[in-house]
């Protein structure tokens, strides 16, 4: 049972420690914290659960973070990153409204439920759009629609592996005008830490993942607001902020927002050390008491043996 003068201690929920996960276990512990790490394949304790001020979820499959966070939340400790917002991060189409709500802006957007629907919009996105799985990441299944028969290969090619249409919804984007670039920004906490180019030279599609080049930018007004704005509508926590610049109207646009982001590329191009600053928010969020749920608080007295 923790007492007073115990360490905080945290539970590193990960698939594997690859480097970034490493580096951020040996920053938590130098900052003085206890850490358990469990993996997918491990069994959950959630008997022994309430030992830990935090969990950090940094589970590569978006169905396992939402698994493992939901559990730990309603087990009464808290995450980061917090449930809702893991929830909304693995769903682009619940992005897009969220964003939507809150006049965050974002390329145009339409959720098809049903293939037919997707012909309407060939004349919505005069031809010229991309439909994206709700729920995937690193580019795959994201599409340039850019004529009728595009789609009708699209369709035909999903017919196919999915008669039932159970992928459905999925989300359709106006397609940006965005050069050869988007930008990534790194949020941990309410602050972005890092802004980067992400410039492909073969194709439309920027992830770095895909063999994007990383090139550093400053942290500009305009996208500081739109972070402030995203924290607002989704909560502090850890995010990779994907945006565009539209070269049309020259305005930014989210294109989307990922929870866990990865940086073990990137940081040795940009420097700024993402690894670190998750470790310190991690310290943070467990001082704050934030990292408690009300109900710890309240009981503090029967979790204290002195
Ligand atoms: N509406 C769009 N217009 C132009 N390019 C887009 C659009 N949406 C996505 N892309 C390109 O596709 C990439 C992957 O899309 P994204 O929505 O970020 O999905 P993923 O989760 O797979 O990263 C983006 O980084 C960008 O390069
Ligand atoms: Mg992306």
């Amino acid at each position: 049972m923790s007492n007073l003068y115990a360490p905080p201690k945290l539970l590193f929920c990960v698939t594997k420690l690859r480097e970034e996960e490493r580096r951020i276990y040996d920053y938590v512990l130098q900052a003085g914290m206890e850490v358990d790490v469990c993996t997918d394949n491990m069994q959950l304790e959630l008997a022994d659960i309430r030992q830990y001020d935090l969990a950090l979820i940094r589970c590569m499959s978006q169905s396992k973070a939402l698994e493992r966070a939901q559990y730990i939340e309603l087990a009464g400790v808290r995450t980061l990153n917090q449930y809702e917002s893991i929830r909304i991060c693995t769903n682009k189409a619940f992005q897009a409204l969220l964003f939507e709500r809150h006049g965050i802006a974002q390329p145009a957007f339409e959720i098809a439920f049903t293939l037919d629907k997707l012909y309407d919009y060939l004349e919505r996105f005069n031809g010229n759009f991309v439909i994206k799985p709700v729920s995937s990441s690193w580019g795959r299944g994201v599409t340039w629609i850019n004529d009728r028969l595009t789609l009708d290969a699209w369709i035909a090619a999903r017919e196919s592996i999915d008669p039932q249409g159970k992928a459905l919804p999925v989300l359709v984007q106006q397609y940006i005008n965005k050069s050869n670039y988007d930008i990534r920004v790194v949020i941990v906490g309410d602050e972005p830490i890092v802004a980067f180019k992400r410039i492909s030279h073969d194709s439309w599609l920027t992830n770095t993942h895909l063999g994007a080049e990383v090139e550093p930018i400053s942290l500009s007004k305009p996208i500081k607001e739109i972070v402030k704005q995203l924290i607002d509508a989704i909560g502090s926590g850890v995010y990779g902020l994907d945006l565009f610049y539209d070269h049309t109207d020259h305005t930014y646009k989210v294109c989307e927002v990922n929870q866990n982001p990865e940086f073990a590329k990137s940081w040795l191009i940009h420097h700024v050390d993402v690894a670190q600053a998750i470790a310190e928010l991690c310290v943070y969020t467990v001082n704050t008491g934030t990292g408690r749920n009300v109900n710890d608080v309240v009981n503090e007295h029967t979790r204290i043996t002195i």
